[in-house]
């Protein structure tokens, strides 16, 4: 019998390619997600990748006694992988309550849940925004957490320090976090990928939006960082990479592969690309032309992180295999599918 997961936040940017990865590894895969930022559709595309129309709950994660429900609908759920989040760095500001409410009392539910049900695992998406600006570079798992630079970078924190109590306090359960460092990129059918609510905040999106034509011009967020060019350096990772290591950390849990019952590893490729080399990366892969012009610092940004992956390559044998040029043609053929869909 296929083995059952449930995946909050499945009809979003990285849970929906984790749940087409999932199901083609031969999990059973349940979503539960309030379309806060997503829509249905998603799983229309989730069913022609992979074949397989995975069960979908439409129900808030704050909702306690709805989710219960799933979890006795569908008896044997082994592991958890929770994705459901609000993620705008900038809207976290302005909304702290609406951040810190829907961030974290959607992982108390599921941790208060998870013994009653028999659950054994749940990995858990964190971020690389953790580090803050890093001391040594590339970052590795150990470097010092930073204060957070925004509500939302403080809920990831706490969400972290949420699970590792609650794991310390002996409860029946795994955990794996994962830190994603800057997902970018689509499936390669181009049937999902992601779809930003309004103007994008993210370089991504905002670029393929500019190439399109919807956006006038790409602003470059400041010149003058000590960095070879001057634009800021992040660690891209194609968003197909990133969701197979959640297969594995699935794999990892449910199969006892370690002692360990909390384990925490850094999801990059390892190579940091500046503002402008993607840029460049972008129109020499796809022959689009991307207008830009350099404007000041965006207020809270960091000036260079990437990731040491080396203990992720080592301990769940994942490694990121697409380069940041492949994965750029996968995101510009996804804006070119939303054109034709009539979406954006
Ligand atoms: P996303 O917004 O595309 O997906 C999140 C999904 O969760 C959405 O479909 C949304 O409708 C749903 N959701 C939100 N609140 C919910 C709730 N209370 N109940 C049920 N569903 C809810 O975001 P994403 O980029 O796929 O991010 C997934 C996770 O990864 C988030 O936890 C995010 O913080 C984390 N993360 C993302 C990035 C990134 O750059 N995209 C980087 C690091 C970490
Ligand atoms: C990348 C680079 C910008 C837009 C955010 C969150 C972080 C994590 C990932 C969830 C930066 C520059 C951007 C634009 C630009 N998410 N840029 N013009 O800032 O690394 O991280 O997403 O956990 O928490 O903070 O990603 O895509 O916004 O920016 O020049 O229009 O592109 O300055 O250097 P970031 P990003």
């Amino acid at each position: 019998m296929k083995k059952k997961i449930l995946v909050t936040g499945g009809t979003g940017y990285i849970g929906s390619h984790t749940v087409v990865e999932l199901q083609v590894a031969g999990y059973e895969v349940i979503i539960v997600d309030n379309l806060s930022n997503s829509i249905r559709e998603v799983i229309d595309g989730i069913e022609k990748i992979s074949g397989i129309r995975p069960a979908f709950y439409e129900v808030d994660c704050n909702d306690k006694p709805s989710l219960q429900n799933i979890f006795i609908e569908h008896r044997g759920i082994k592991g958890i992988i929770h994705f459901a989040a609000s993620k705008a760095v900038g809207e976290s500001v302005h909304k702290p309550l609406e951040y810190y409410r829907n961030n974290i009392v959607t992982l108390l539910n599921l941790l208060e849940l998870m013994p009653e049900y028999n659950v054994e695992g749940i990995v858990f998406s964190s971020s690389c925004t953790v580090y803050g600006q890093p001391d040594i570079l590339p970052v590795t798992e150990d470097a010092p957490i930073k204060p957070a630079l925004s509500p939302y970078g403080n809920t990831k924190q706490i969400n972290e320090e949420i699970i590792r109590d609650t794991i310390h306090a002996g409860l029946p359960f795994k955990s794996i976090i994962l830190r994603y460092f800057n997902p970018i990129g689509a499936h390669p059918s181009a049937e999902i990928g992601e779809l930003p609510n309004g103007v994008p905040q993210n370089l991504v999106p905002f670029v393929t939006q500019t190439a399109m034509g919807i956006r006038q011009e790409l602003s470059v967020f400041g010149d003058d960082y000590d960095t070879p060019d001057g634009s800021c350096i992040r660690d891209y990772i194609n968003v197909v990479d990133l969701a197979k290591a959640h297969v594995i950390s699935i794999d990892r849990m449910l199969e006892n592969k370690s002692d360990d019952k909390l384990e925490i590893f850094n999801l990059g490729t390892g190579r940091g690309v500046s503002v402008l080399e993607l840029i460049n990366a972008f129109e020499k892969s796809t022959g689009v032309k991307v207008p830009y012009k350099i404007v000041g610092r965006r207020e809270g940004d960091i000036e260079k992180v990437w990731a040491n992956p080396e203990y992720a390559n080592k301990i769940l044998g994942w490694t990121a295999k697409e380069t940041v040029e492949e994965t750029l043609v996968t995101a510009w053929n996804w804006q070119k599918r939303l054109r034709e869909r009539g979406i954006q």
